[in-house]
């Protein structure tokens, strides 16, 4: 029988045969045996059903949960030591169910080989820009674009200048230059050419240009005595950023919103050396803070004296007494919404020591308290830049809904998070929380009772309510 060759068949039908295969999963020649065996022979229940092709081929989407089609990853590795972790790489991101198509540059092979690369992705691993076969079954752009995520590991010193220069002399390069899709690079070089200016030019080009990076880790090298900053990140750690770039974007409702939010307790000094303070341990705050920031917002934190570490991506402002914390709160308007969650004392002491007060035969010196700043009653009650929400917390002890509906009354804030702080609920320094949100319109006063919830729940709540009221406002 005549072999069928296809490069003489003509360039609709190369198209269509691409196309086609490319949907099925198969390479063009097994999807014309196929299409042949179809025509001849009654359909075999072993094969995979070919899907028709719609008109045209819809844009790689990032697989949803539970989708049909598995996410793939187009996994470049480079001509470096930590190419043997690569191997790993490929395991563990099938583990995570993804598909793992390999290119190796000329010098990964040096380091691991093809068959290892292509026992473990299950898939033939490419290697060649001038390979005819490859490139009339595959190609180089297919490479780039028929998945959802381009990975570079090891991404050696010299496939980072060659990226920086958009260079496209071999495969990995030019599918690179080629690339629709994201890239992470996975560095991964002695730290001598980590720290090169070279490099150091090259790794700003590529950030600037939108390629993600993970690592290089600071450890020790696989060179023998060689330590520092260069070794390449984890195969699990790298998995995990992969699996997180293939996720679909988060909704970002607070997107271009300041949010405001005060936190924890403040301490008043008694003398240079006692304050007085509350139980207040600033996890709520620092919650709403976090919730706000995932939602897109500028976040935009005050607090007092806590044992918590700073939430990522959000400014903070580090204070100690009450009216440290209401000049900050001015020096941060305007916002869109401020969240008042800090436990702000309400008084301070008047006469307080300029030295440490000494203990003396003498009377018990008599500590005389002046009230504080009302921070929440002072925003709400601005005429120049009052935020469009503004938000107060009503912890107490006995009573808490009147007590909450009073402070409501007096405060002038648009909303009051009213929770019940007394020692038998756990609640202050605890990680959980019961809350009420107390709202008004036309008709009065609204109590929302909430279940108990994690501060982090209750937070993520909160921020959707929020979102819900400035979106209906923007
Ligand atoms: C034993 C050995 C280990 C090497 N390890 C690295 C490395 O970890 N990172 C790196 O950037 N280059 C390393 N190199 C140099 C690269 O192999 C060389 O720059 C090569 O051209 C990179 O090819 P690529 O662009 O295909 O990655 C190593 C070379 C040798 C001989």
């Amino acid at each position: 029988m005549a072999s069928l060759t296809i490069r003489k068949l003509d360039d609709s039908l190369k198209t269509y045969l691409r196309l086609r295969s490319a949907q099925n999963g198969r390479s063009v020649e097994e999807e014309v045996r196929v299409i042949l065996r179809a025509l001849t022979e009654p359909a075999d229940p072993s094969e995979p059903p070919s899907t028709p092709l719609p008109a045209t081929l819809p844009e790689p989407l990032v697989p949803q949960p539970g989708s049909a089609r598995e996410a793939r990853v187009t996994l470049i590795i480079g001509g470096g030591i930590a190419a043997y972790k690569s191997l790993d790489l490929i395991r563990r991101l099938k583990e995570r169910h993804i598909h793992v198509r390999c290119v190796m540059t000329k010098a990964a092979t040096q380091f691991v080989t093809e068959l290892a690369a292509s026992a473990l992705s299950g898939d033939r691993v490419f290697t060649d820009l001038f390979d005819a076969r490859s490139e009339f079954d595959v190609g180089h752009i297919r490479l780039a674009r028929d998945c959802d995520l381009i990975v570079v590991a090891p991404a050696t010193a010299d496939l980072m200048a060659k990226m920086a220069q958009g260079h496209a002399d071999d495969l990995a390069s030019a599918i690179l230059l080629a690339a629709s899709r994201p890239i992470l690079l996975a560095p991964a070089m002695n730290p001598m050419m980590w720290s090169n200016p070279a490099t150091r030019r090259n790794a700003a080009t590529l950030q600037r240009d939108g390629v993600h990076m993970i690592g290089p880790n600071a450890g020790e090298m696989a060179e023998k005595g060689e330590a520092g900053v260069g070794r390449m990140a984890e195969p699990t750690e790298i998995a995990e950023a992969v699996v997180a770039m293939l996720k679909p974007p988060v909704p970002r409702p607070l997107a271009g919103r300041r949010v405001l939010i005060t936190a924890g307790p403040t301490h008043e000094p008694i003398d240079p050396v006692r304050y007085i303070a509350n139980r207040s341990s600033g996890k709520q705050g620092f919650a709403i803070a976090a919730a706000a920031q995932a939602a897109g917002a500028d976040v935009r934190l005050i607090t007092g004296p806590v044992e918590l570490a700073d939430p990522k991506g959000v400014r903070v402002t580090h204070v100690e007494s009450a009216r440290q914390m209401l000049e900050a709160v001015e020096a941060e308007l305007p916002a869109d919404v401020a969240i008042f969650a800090a436990a702000v004392a309400d008084w301070r002491v008047a006469n307080e020591g300029g030295q440490k007060l000494k203990k003396t035969d003498k009377a018990i010196p008599p500590l005389q308290l002046v009230e504080n700043p009302d921070i929440l009653a002072t925003i709400s009650k601005l005429k120049e830049k009052r935020p469009d929400l503004v938000i107060g917390f009503a912890a107490e002890t006995e009573h808490l809904i009147d007590n909450a509906k009073a402070k409501f009354a007096r405060k002038g804030c648009d909303w009051i998070v009213a929770n019940d702080v007394s020692p038998a609920t756990g609640v202050m320094g605890g990680d959980r929380n019961t809350v009420h949100l107390l709202t008004k319109d036309a008709d009065g006063v609204h109590v929302a009772s909430w279940p108990i919830m994690t501060k982090d729940e209750v937070a993520t709540a909160l921020v959707a309510e929020i979102a819900r009221t400035v979106g209906q406002s923007a």
